[in-house]
């Protein structure tokens, strides 16, 4: 193997045997620093960087300064990636990236707004609803669907951000795809992100999808981008959530939660009492469980609507995995003798949160013998364990963190599993062996 040094080009990154004044794969002038940037070593004719010496810089997030979204990207957009923004139409993206944009404007940072959907003045009117101080100088709409002049603006102005509003205007200026074609969207997607990267511009494309996911919308273009971000809600209330979805540079568990209000997104700063905030504790069929949504501990209230079956037993869930509640149900049928037998159920987490930690399995399981009984659990009573398949009930991880939740919160009592580590004093744990157990806690009834 023979070594060799590589000489690097900051704009497109071509990596050049000695220094020179011009870029040979770009033709940029001047952006080639004076020192190599990593030893090249060549293996049969094919130049191999070690990683060790791989700029790592490249890599660390700028800072949005929306809270929520930093969250959610593990502390920012990487300068030179591309994301993608999906949601159903009118759930709140130009609304949210518009906010985001003057954010990162107000920085002094150039943001540019490719508004190929709305007019420009349609989104200064709204910038102005949404912002009660001057639009900052350095953000910018650009009103076309004409991909080149966005590669143009990459090229020429190199601004830390450009968001184009929404991926599936653009055409490519050239005959690649009919109009609305997976090919076409591809191809533009593909193009901005070689501009991105070449330039390093932080790309943000936001792509609506319909319920079904549409095949030839976004959904296509999950490969090509280093972050997929899906923000969505429940349109019956004001909560949306931003998740990742596919994250190359940080974790993909963590969600943001937002409230649209007539000011726009405002970032929701105590979700826990936001989504117990309408829960009525007198009602039978809800039950209250920490769960674990990416590092945050989470206070949601889980419901059950039970009915007699009248020919299969039906089981519906909303926000919990289907699977989760087959077996939650199955386990319920097979160990709580007949209380849960004949009944479909209908399990749902309030406020539209989606879940999916098995912490809540008790939950749901209470939840639906608090339904079927008619007897409501008590209001300061919670409860997070996970059901094994012998009925037995399971310990999950960061039970402390749930506990000093659930106790901050106001709920004095969790029904846990034998092995929890004890809670924050003022919450006292209701150790059980098993679903059997746990139900004979909470109500007090013979089965
Ligand atoms: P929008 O961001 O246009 O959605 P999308 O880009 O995903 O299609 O937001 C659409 C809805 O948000 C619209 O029905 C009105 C509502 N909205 C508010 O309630 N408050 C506001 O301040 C704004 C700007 C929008
Ligand atoms: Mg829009």
């Amino acid at each position: 193997m023979s070594k060799s040094t590589s000489y690097n080009c900051s704009s497109c990154g071509h990596g050049h045997a000695k220094w020179q004044g011009r870029c040979a794969g770009c033709s940029e002038w001047h952006s080639i620093p004076d020192q190599p940037s990593a030893k090249m070593q060549t293996l049969g004719g094919v130049d191999l960087v070690p990683l060790a010496q791989v700029d790592q810089a490249q890599s660390i997030p700028v800072p949005t300064t929306v809270e929520e979204i930093d969250r959610v990207l593990g502390g920012g957009f990487v300068p030179g990636s591309v994301s993608l923004l999906s949601g159903e139409p009118g759930i709140g993206k130009s609304t949210l990236t518009l906010q985001l944009a003057l954010r990162i404007a107000r920085t002094g940072a150039s943001v540019v707004l490719v508004t190929g959907e709305e007019a420009p003045a349609q989104v200064a009117a709204r910038a102005s609803r949404i912002h009660n101080r001057d639009i900052p100088e350095s953000l910018f709409v650009l009103d076309t669907t004409d991909t080149r002049k966005v590669i143009q603006v990459m090229r020429d102005d190199k601004p830390q951000m450009v968001v184009v509003d929404s991926v599936q205007m653009l055409n490519s200026g050239e005959d690649s795809g009919a109009p609305g074609s997976p090919t076409l969207l591809r191809n533009v997607a593909s193009q901005l992100s070689d501009a991105a990267k070449k330039h390093n511009v932080s790309l943000l494309l936001i792509g609506h999808v319909t319920k079904d996911g549409g095949l030839a919308g976004p959904r296509t273009l999950e490969h090509m981008v280093d972050t997929v971000l899906s923000f969505d809600g429940d349109r019956r209330n004001d909560l949306r959530f931003l998740r990742s979805v596919k994250h190359r540079f940080g974790p993909t568990s963590e969600a943001g939660l937002f409230e649209m209000v007539g000011t726009g997104l405002r970032p929701v700063k105590d979700p826990s009492a936001r989504f117990l905030a309408d829960r009525n504790p007198a009602l039978a069929g809800s039950a209250v469980v920490p769960v674990l949504d990416g590092r945050r501990p989470l206070m949601v209230e889980i419901q059950a609507l039970v009915r007699k079956s009248s020919d299969r037993t039906t089981l519906t869930a909303h926000g919990v995995p289907t699977g989760r509640l087959n077996l939650v149900n199955s386990v319920g049928q097979e160990k709580l003798s007949n209380m849960l037998s004949g009944l479909d159920a209908l399990v749902s987490v309030a406020g539209g949160a989606k879940i999916n930690d098995p912490g809540a399995d008790l939950a749901m399981l209470l939840a639906m013998v608090s339904a079927a009984r008619e007897v409501p659990v008590p209001a300061t009573m919670a409860s997070c364990a996970e059901i094994g398949l012998s009925g037995e009930l399971r310990r999950v991880a960061t039970m402390e963190r749930r506990l000093a939740e659930a106790q901050r919160l106001g709920f004095t009592d969790c029904i846990v599993a034998p092995s929890c580590p004890d809670g924050p004093t003022g919450l006292r744990l209701h150790r059980a062996e098993s679903v059997l157990d746990a139900v004979q806690v909470l109500m007090g009834i013979s089965v």
